[in-house]
């Protein structure tokens, strides 16, 4: 597993520090707005972790799962809502959590569809941030790390459903997904 990775991007311990400098930053926007976090399965599940031990205001959190790439490692702008949230969000403070935003799709997506369905509020926070990807205008609020257009996995980010168990996020060798 470790042999598939060209690159260590960022490791375990950059990423826990950021996300607990977005959680008390937050803890601050969201003092008294009982907010949801809502995790995009299954990239966010590490990230959110991290988020929310470090958030020590009442929060709730929730998931859905949207699909963009379907197996590969460009998305295709089809989005297909997996498992919906389990709750209402009328009138609630939404604050989505992804893994990576890259074109934007799912993202424009899902906020679109919070705020047809009542949403008081819906801010986005990544974990990653790949710019040069975007085709819909989307700019998330709380970005951890700004990275370049490479095809990364690991910490909940994966090829193939593969190397999201990774403790760290690194470039996929070309290799791997060239065959
Ligand atoms: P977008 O809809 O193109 O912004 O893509 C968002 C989703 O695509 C993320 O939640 C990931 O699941 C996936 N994705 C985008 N870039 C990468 C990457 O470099 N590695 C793994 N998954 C990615």
């Amino acid at each position: 597993m470790h042999n598939d990775i060209k690159e260590i991007l960022l490791t375990t311990e950059q990423i826990e520090a950021k996300a607990a400098e977005l959680a008390k930053q937050l803890e601050i926007d969201y003092a008294d707005k009982k907010p949801v976090l809502l995790g995009l399965l299954k990239g966010s599940v590490p990230f959110i972790g991290d988020l929310m031990k470090c958030m020590n205001i009442p929060v709730q959190i929730e998931f859905m799962d949207v699909s963009s790439y379907h197996g590969g490692t460009a998305s295709t702008g089809q989005v297909k809502i997996l498992k919906d949230i389990d709750i209402s969000v009328e009138g609630r403070h939404i604050i989505i959590v992804e893994d990576i935003v890259d074109t934007g799709f799912t993202l424009d997506k899902v906020i679109a569809l919070l705020k047809h369905r009542g949403a008081a509020s819906v801010e986005v926070v990544t974990m990653l941030d790949k710019p040069e990807g975007r085709v819909v205008v989307m700019e998330p609020k709380y970005i951890g790390f700004t990275i370049p257009k490479a095809f990364v996995v690991g910490y909940g980010l994966d090829y193939d459903e593969y190397y999201r168990n990774l403790p760290y996020v690194g470039i996929l060798k070309e290799e791997v997904y060239m065959n």
